[in-house]
């Protein structure tokens, strides 16, 4: 186990790793595990990784738990990076890649969070796993913590896509549902977690969801035999994906298996619902409240992020940045990418490939450039979304 302390990603306040927690105790914003490279890269390499298992525990040195700790797992990671050609040769690409998370454990990238930060809560005694969402983390709480023998927790907008909300209850999950949005879920579980015992798990508000999330970063640069695409387009709610893979990025590059080039790095959001998009436009360092958030993209249905200011932080320095896309559009696409690819995209994923084309034609990426689209879960669950 090669975790040394947990840092604030503001502050930097440095917190003890093995006992459970949320937030920094001094200004209340998110923690990051921080490892001992130099000792992982002593007994780690590039190529060792290759006869070990297919899902995200292949790269257990750089997860926090500790060695003697058997995984809460599903099998989850190890999805493949699909070549798109048949959608990308209609717009004259040349290296257009999906990373298909829809083949994740509960159909869905949140399985790589949860499995980790499941077995970390376990781990440390929690035994009430409470968790706002605005669908796929519900549905991922709920088949890790029933692996683990925890109660799940979940609050989530009364309006969820309705596959989101039986699979919660059908996973032995409690669930609340709220006339309101994320954030109102959130509140009602801080409002209400001491005196229940309820350990939370919003993303960003504990420390091992992002890193499990991270492992999308190590499976991508492996994938592409360690040089990472030229740009990233992940469709963005609270952002942990994304803050994931820049922290991914900087531990390979400490540890040698990666250089210094970046990908540019943009966020997708929904035209009703983008204080990313809004803030970024603006040039600013945290993002507003976006008012009366609404979009059939659920998991882009974020109105206040935590991370907001990591995620911002990123898509500058990265050199990429942030666009939003009409629902409408995003329905319209589908049957367009799985005519051409055989996937049958989650609204969110289909949001990056409106993105894409939007990009494309104003030239902010060029036809030659290698981009990575992430599916992040399935059509499937948004049944409701579609009239045929
Ligand atoms: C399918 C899907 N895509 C994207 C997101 C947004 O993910 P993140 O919170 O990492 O930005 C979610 C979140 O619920 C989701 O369910
Ligand atoms: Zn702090």
């Amino acid at each position: 186990m090669f975790v040394t302390h947990l840092t604030c990603t503001s502050c930097r306040l440095r917190h003890d790793w093995a006992t459970l927690q949320n937030l920094c105790t001094a200004c209340s914003k998110p923690l990051f595990p921080v490892y001992d490279l130099a000792a992982v890269g002593r007994i780690l390499t590039r190529e060792a990784l290759g006869s070990r298992e297919k899902s995200l525990w292949r790269y257990r040195e750089v997860l926090p738990l500790p060695g003697d700790l058997e995984p809460t797992t599903l099998g989850e990671g190890g999805t493949p990076l699909l070549r798109a050609k048949r959608f990308g040769d209609v717009l004259g690409l040349t290296s257009l890649w999906v990373k298909d998370e829809s083949q994740n454990p509960t159909q869905s990238f949140k399985a790589r969070g949860m499995a980790v930060a499941v077995s970390m809560a376990k781990h440390f005694g929690a035994t009430k796993l409470a968790v706002p969402t605005a669908g796929n983390a519900g549905g991922a709480l709920a088949a890790y913590a029933a692996r683990a023998g925890l109660e799940a927790h979940i609050f989530m907008p009364s309006d969820t896509p309705r596959a989101n909300i039986i699979e919660c209850r059908e996973l032995g999950a409690h669930v609340t549902l709220i006339n309101g949005l994320i954030t109102d879920c959130g509140a009602e579980i801080a409002k209400r977690k001491a005196a229940e015992g309820w350990f939370d798990m919003s993303t960003l508000k504990e420390p091992y969801r992002v890193e499990g999330k991270k492992t999308l970063g190590y499976e991508l640069a492996e994938q592409l035999d360690w040089e990472l695409p030229e740009v990233i387009l992940y469709p963005t709610g609270g952002g942990t994906g994304l803050i994931g893979m820049w922290k991914a990025f900087d531990e390979m590059e400490e540890l040698g298996w990666i250089g210094s080039a970046r990908p540019r790095m943009f966020s997708i959001q929904a035209s009703g619902c983008a204080p990313i998009v809004c803030a970024f436009e603006a040039g600013e360092e945290v993002a507003s409240e976006f008012p009366d958030a609404h979009t059939c993209a659920s998991g882009l249905r974020v109105p206040k992020a935590v991370g907001d200011f990591l995620i911002l932080r990123i898509l500058r320095e990265s050199r990429g940045g942030a666009v939003m896309v009409e629902d409408a559009d995003m329905i319209e696409i589908t049957r367009e990418i799985g005519a051409a690819e055989g996937l049958f995209v989650a609204p969110e994923g289909a949001a990056c490939f409106v993105a894409l084309k939007q990009l494309v034609r104003a030239g902010q990426i060029s036809v030659d450039e290698q981009i990575v689209i992430f599916n992040t879960g399935s059509g499937i669950k948004y049944l409701d979304c579609y009239n045929s």
